[in-house]
Order: structure tokens, then sequence, then C-alpha cells
């Protein structure tokens, strides 16, 4: 008996690194896989089918239940074919992992137009799309009378959480991914999906040269974050949305939410410059102390 048996999920970008290790471990938990990769190189550019086709080789060989789709996930009609992928193949749609990704890091004034867009395109927009289409399909099984518990995950990374040099497109990204994923949550949970944010940290050919081996445990290795992907798919977090789970180098634990700082109200007029700089000097020290009370 797996956590997943009985699941249908799509991964996209599953054919490498974070998205592979998600299909193994999904089917492994006994998922049945949509295993979607473009075979694009790290910075988006070119296809290639082969990935996503040695994925679906390894999860049938593990005895797991797996097939390929080589879509490119910003385009609408291709996530919509995905869907129907699913449910022609499996009968049925569960989950949605958003995981495709790419970089095209730069300081921002060597960044081009392309770079900012590329980036924009293949997070933003291939999370949209997919999701998208898996939503219209969800809330129509509900309009038609079924009852659904469904999960979307969407990937975001410490850049968008806490900013990196270089990466101002994809931490915009990833961090309006957050912002996508708290929305939506409230968006669907009516109709019984629930929506959280991935923020993981793994070598891959995205972190190149960032993470050593440890001693003992290969706390780094992709294969150990899919587990609380795995997790979160699972009937133990029904119930769970508009969360961001942080899982990275042996941590496993939900990022702290967006939250009031230190703030002050004036209602018997409006603010004049003289008095926002009478209450900022306090305030800036306020919300030093809790930063640093943070870190
Ligand atoms: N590796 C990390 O430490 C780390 C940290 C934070 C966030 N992330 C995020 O995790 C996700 C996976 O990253 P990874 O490190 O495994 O990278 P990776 O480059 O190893 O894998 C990404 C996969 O996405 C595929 N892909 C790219 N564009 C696509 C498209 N348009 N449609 C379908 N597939 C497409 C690629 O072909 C590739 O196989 C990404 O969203 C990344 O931003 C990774």
């Amino acid at each position: 008996m797996g956590r997943l048996d009985g699941c249908v999920a799509i991964v996209t970008g599953a054919g490498r690194g974070l998205g592979r290790a998600h299909a193994l471990c999904l089917a492994a938990e006994g998922a049945s896989v949509v295993v979607n990769d473009l075979g694009s190189a790290r910075d988006g550019g070119g296809s290639d089918c082969s990935p996503a086709d040695a994925v679906v080789h390894e999860v049938r060989a593990a005895g797991g239940s797996a097939i390929a789709d080589h879509g490119d996930v910003s385009d609408l009609d291709q996530a919509e074919r995905m869907v129907n992928t699913a449910v022609a193949e499996f009968g049925r749609l569960d989950a949605v992992v958003n995981n495709a990704g790419i970089l095209r890091d730069r300081m921002l004034f060597n960044m081009s137009g392309e770079d900012w867009d590329a980036v924009m395109r293949v997070h933003l927009k291939g999370s949209f799309a997919l999701t998208h289409h898996a939503v219209r399909h969800w809330r129509a099984l509900v309009k038609d009378g079924q009852q659904v518990d469904a999960r979307i995950v969407c990937t975001s990374s410490p850049s968008g959480l806490y900013g990196n040099v270089g990466q101002a497109n994809y931490a915009a990204a990833k961090a309006g991914l957050v912002g996508f994923t708290l929305t939506l949550a409230k968006e669907v949970e009516k109709y019984g999906i629930a929506v959280n944010a991935l923020s993981p940290g793994a070598r891959t050919r995205m972190t190149e040269g960032l993470f050593d081996m440890d001693e003992g445990a290969d706390l780094w290795a992709p294969e150990n974050v899919s587990p609380a992907l795995a997790w979160l798919l699972s009937d133990a977090a029904r119930g769970l949305t508009g969360t961001v789970l942080e899982v990275e180098a042996g941590w496993v634990g939900f990022a702290a939410p967006w939250t009031h700082g230190p703030r002050r109200r004036q209602t018997d007029r409006h603010w004049s410059v003289d008095d926002v700089d009478r209450v900022m000097p306090e305030l800036w020290r306020d919300y030093r102390e809790s930063v640093e009370d943070r870190q």
C-alpha cells in the first residue's frame, strides 16, 4: 500500500532534477504520473523528448505507472492536452505539480527583455496555463455533482522569498508564484482544491556547483525534497492550503506567512510628511529589532 494509491498526478519539468525525483517518488507511493518535460536547455532553448521518456522508463522499470508528455507548459493548448492525457490514460486527475523552470541569471543592467520574458513565460505563465485547465476540469466535476479532493503545488524558491543577486527575473517570478498560490487557494477552496507552494533546494543542473556533497546523508539530493511533496498530495495533507513549504538541506518546514509588521494608525486627520517623520524612527527601530530576532 502506497500513500498515493489511485492518485493521478501531472508533474511538469519531470525529465530532470527535482521533477524527475518527484515523479519517481510519487510513482513509488502508488501514483500514476504524467511525466511532462519539454527537454529544453537550462536557459529554456531547444527541446528533446528523451528526458521525459527516460523517466517514464525508470518509473515503469520500478513497477510504477507513468506516461510521457513533451509539451511546453507555457502553451495553453499543450497544457490542456496534459490534463486530457491524464484523464484519457488514467481515468482521472488528482494533482498538478508545477515544477518546470529555466534560468536566465544576469545582473539587471545586463538583463535583456528576452531574458525577462522567457523566465516569466515558463515559471509564471507555465504555472498559470496548466493550473487553469486543471481547475476548469475539477470545477466542472463539482458542477456535475461529484466530490473533488485535488491538489496543486507551485514551485517557488528561496530567491523569490528572500531575494538573490543576479536573479531579479527569476526571483520576481518565484515571488509571483507565492502570490498566485495564496490567491488561488482562496478562490478554489470551495471546490475541494488545495493550493500550496514548495520552496526547494537541491543539487541539479540549475544549481551546479552551489551545493557540496555532505558527509553522511546527501542532504542536497533532489530525492531529499520529493517526500515532502508526496506528503502534500496525500490524504494526510487534506485541509492544508495557502502555505509555502520550505524543503532543503535536510530541513522540512513552513515559511512564515507575510504579516503586518510594526505600524501606527492615524484616524483623526490625513498623514502629513511631518506626522510620518514623527512615527517612523520608532517604527524603523522596532522593525529592525523584529527582523534581527528572526535571523
Ligand atoms: N534546484 C534547486 O535548488 C531549486 C531551488 C529553488 C527552486 N527550484 C525550482 O525547482 C524547479 C525544478 O528545478 P531543477 O533544479 O530540477 O531544474 P532542472 O533544469 O534540472 O529541471 C527543470 C526541467 O524543466 C524542463 N522545462 C523547462 N522549460 C519547460 C517548459 N516550458 N515546459 C516543460 N518543461 C520545461 C527542463 O527541460 C528540465 O528538465 C524549477 O521550477 C526551479 O526554479 C530549484
